[in-house]
């Protein structure tokens, strides 16, 4: 199956888990348990979520433990957030503001997840070990996979 394909497939399996839960944390743990095993150069796959004033906090992950807290602004995640766009990184050891959580990791994709007002309520990050790893499919792919987060909210 081609990587269109694969992505669709996944946002079809996920529409069907995802419908009946509000609860935008559990809906994320089973979005990374999906999509992670379904691509082999997926490494580091995981959310941050907005929290407080502009600062982005760990999330559902699968891989090594990232850092807890990264300020919009900074690294992929934080420029990701700031600027409410996906970020593709073909090498992150060109990219000057890196904040590295596995050395294995040589490309990067980050993309917002948005609530219905617009709002970037977190990030989307995975990681490679593949050198420009991420394409155009894997950002039209996310993108919808993260949509269906768009009237999820953190339950207490
Ligand atoms: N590389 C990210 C940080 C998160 S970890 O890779 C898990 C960044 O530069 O924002």
């Amino acid at each position: 199956m081609d990587k269109r394909a694969s992505y669709k497939v996944l946002l079809s399996e996920l529409s069907v888990l995802l419908e009946d839960e509000v609860d935008i944390i559990a809906c994320m743990a089973i979005i990374i348990a999906e999509i992670y095993p379904r691509f082999p150069y997926y490494l580091w796959t995981g959310f941050y979520r907005s929290i407080g004033h502009e600062e982005l906090l760990l999330g559902p992950y699968h891989g090594t433990p990232g850092c807890f807290r990264i300020s919009f602004g900074r690294g992929v995640c934080g420029i990701s957030a700031k600027n409410k766009e996906t970020v593709v990184v073909p090498d992150i050891h060109k990219f000057p503001d890196h904040i590295a959580c596995d050395t294995r990791s040589n490309s990067e994709i980050v993309v917002p997840v948005f609530n219905s007002k617009g709002d970037v309520i977190a990030v989307l990050d995975v990681d490679s070990k593949d050198f420009d790893a991420f394409d155009v499919e894997d950002k039209i792919g996310l993108e919808e996979i993260v949509g269906l987060l768009k009237e999820k909210r953190v339950l207490t």
